[in-house]
């Protein structure tokens, strides 16, 4: 898992050490170019003074030399070397015998291979002789280094602080990501109480805003979620009160025509229980995380046929004039199961609520660019009044829930089906209107799609 804390200290402490590594480098070059220009002055004084005694004649010839105490001890590594040469190139002395300087007649600083080292030498040249100083190069470098080993120890001391107090402000600062993080994990599902935003840093604030706002809309469905449960359980009971008193009714019947009576009384109790678990169904299935979807091209002029014939029957029966009415093919994409279950719930509607003799009308159109669903009917209608609530679950219109009245008499329904309408539609991006036909007299349900179709 990626850690920020670890992320950000990783990039930290490895730029500190960076920067530590380039301190010390810029120091030891500096150091360096610093000790060049101090150790090549010293050399042309130590060579200028070394040849002055030639400007005032003393010629350090080889038996001036033979007269000069001999040195007894070693040489140090890093001593200065001075040699002196007649103007001829015979060498008069040399500081340091093992080192083989070379005769050179002009007066400059110059950097000579002696043997397999590297040595700088500055050559003084006066009338009388040479002389000159020389030093190793190595010498130069090792003094460097020693006054960068001089500032290591303080340089790490610092780095070292300095990193420390990186990983504690950073662990410091992401403490109230991890007492966010801490805070949801001890909410338990029931508890959906927004969290404090008070004491959170700037950072975290978004997140904890974001979780709040989810909470909410969590606690919200939730209760939508309860209050449907409840309601369903409550209309279940209805028709299961009603199948236990036929039930009974059932088993008192004496004669064969009240047996016979109870029997359809019976089965039409169950017909209606049926239809309510099956509207149940299609409204569990039709909310916005129902089941997966198949989206394919659906002709809206066949879906019309088929649920048009589908009803015709049930229109016989109740002795009203169905018809469809379709152009063209025109397809949207949609899933055909739920359209559907869309069209039957209206058809079912018009059918139930238009009184005998009456007409239905099923259509699909292309308007202003919009494929259009549409079912007509001359029946009472819905009062404007009542229009915005017939889309809530379980509403159901006071005066026409009793029943039409004819032979199917007391066919009330659960109430579902517009909600159901209106929750397939929503899922296509589509509108569900309610309309009063140019007659004046009856209802039209419109059913228009976003997109223009294909
Ligand atoms: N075509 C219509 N004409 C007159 N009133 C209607 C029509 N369609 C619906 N309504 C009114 O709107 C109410 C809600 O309709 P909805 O389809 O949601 O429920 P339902 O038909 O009562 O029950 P369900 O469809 O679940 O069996 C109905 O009870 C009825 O009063
Ligand atoms: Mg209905």
């Amino acid at each position: 898992m990626r850690s920020i804390e670890r992320y950000m200290l990783a990039w930290l402490l490895g730029a500190l050490s960076l920067g530590t590594l380039v301190v010390m480098a810029v120091t030891y070059l500096v150091t360096l170019d610093e000790m060049n220009e101090v150790f090549d002055r010293d050399l042309r004084h130590v060579a200028e003074s070394l040849g002055g005694y030639h400007h005032v004649g003393v010629t350090l010839g080889a038996d001036t030399a033979a007269r000069l105490p001999t040195r007894t001890d070693e040489p140090d590594l890093d001593e200065i070397v001075t040699v002196t040469w007649t103007e001829e190139g015979v060498l008069a002395y040399s500081s340091d015998p093992r080192v083989q300087l070379p005769f050179l007649r002009t007066e400059a600083l110059t950097e000579v291979d002696v043997g397999s080292e590297r040595w700088v030498v500055y050559t003084d040249v006066s009338p009388n002789g040479i002389a000159q100083a020389a030093q190793r190069s190595a010498a130069r470098r090792d003094a460097a280094l020693e006054a960068v080993g001089k500032i290591l120890l303080p340089i790490i001391a610092m780095s070292a602080l300095v990193g420390a107090m990186m990983v504690f402000a950073l662990r410091r600062g992401l403490r109230p990501l991890d007492q966010a993080a801490r805070d949801v994990a001890a909410r338990s599902a029931v508890s959906l109480e927004p969290m404090p935003t008070e004491a959170v840093p700037a950072e975290v604030s978004p997140l904890v805003r974001a979780i709040n706002s989810l909470m909410g809309k969590l606690a919200e469905s939730m209760s939508v979620q309860r209050r449907f449960l409840a309601d369903a359980a409550h209309e279940l009971r209805t028709p299961m009160t009603a199948l236990r008193l036929q039930v009974q009714l059932l088993e008192r019947a004496q004669d064969e025509a009240s047996r016979r009576e109870a029997v359809a009384e019976l089965e039409y109790g169950v017909a209606r229980s049926a239809h309510l678990i099956e509207q149940l169904l299609q409204v569990a299935r039709s909310g916005p995380d129902g089941q997966p979807v198949r989206i394919e091209p659906v002709d809206l002029g066949e879906l019309v046929r088929s649920v048009v014939g589908r009803m015709s029957a049930k229109a016989d029966a109740k002795h009203i004039d169905l018809g469809a009415q379709t152009g063209k093919a025109l397809r949207v994409d949609a899933d055909p199961q739920a359209l559907l279950v869309l069209l039957n719930n209206l058809v079912e509607n018009a059918l139930r609520y238009t009184p005998a003799g009456g007409t239905v009308d099923v259509g699909a159109a292309l308007r202003d660019g919009h494929a259009v669903l549409y079912v007509v009917d001359d029946g009472p209608g819905i009062p404007e009044a009542e229009r915005p609530r017939v889309f809530d679950r379980f509403y159901r219109g006071a005066d026409r829930a009793s029943g039409a009245g004819d032979g199917s008499g007391g066919d009330s329904g659960s109430g579902l089906g517009l909600a159901i309408v209106k929750a397939i539609a929503q899922r296509h991006g589509a509108q569900v209107s309610l309309h009063t036909p140019v007659s004046g007299r009856g209802l039209e349900v419109r059913v228009v799609f976003a997109a223009a179709p294909a």
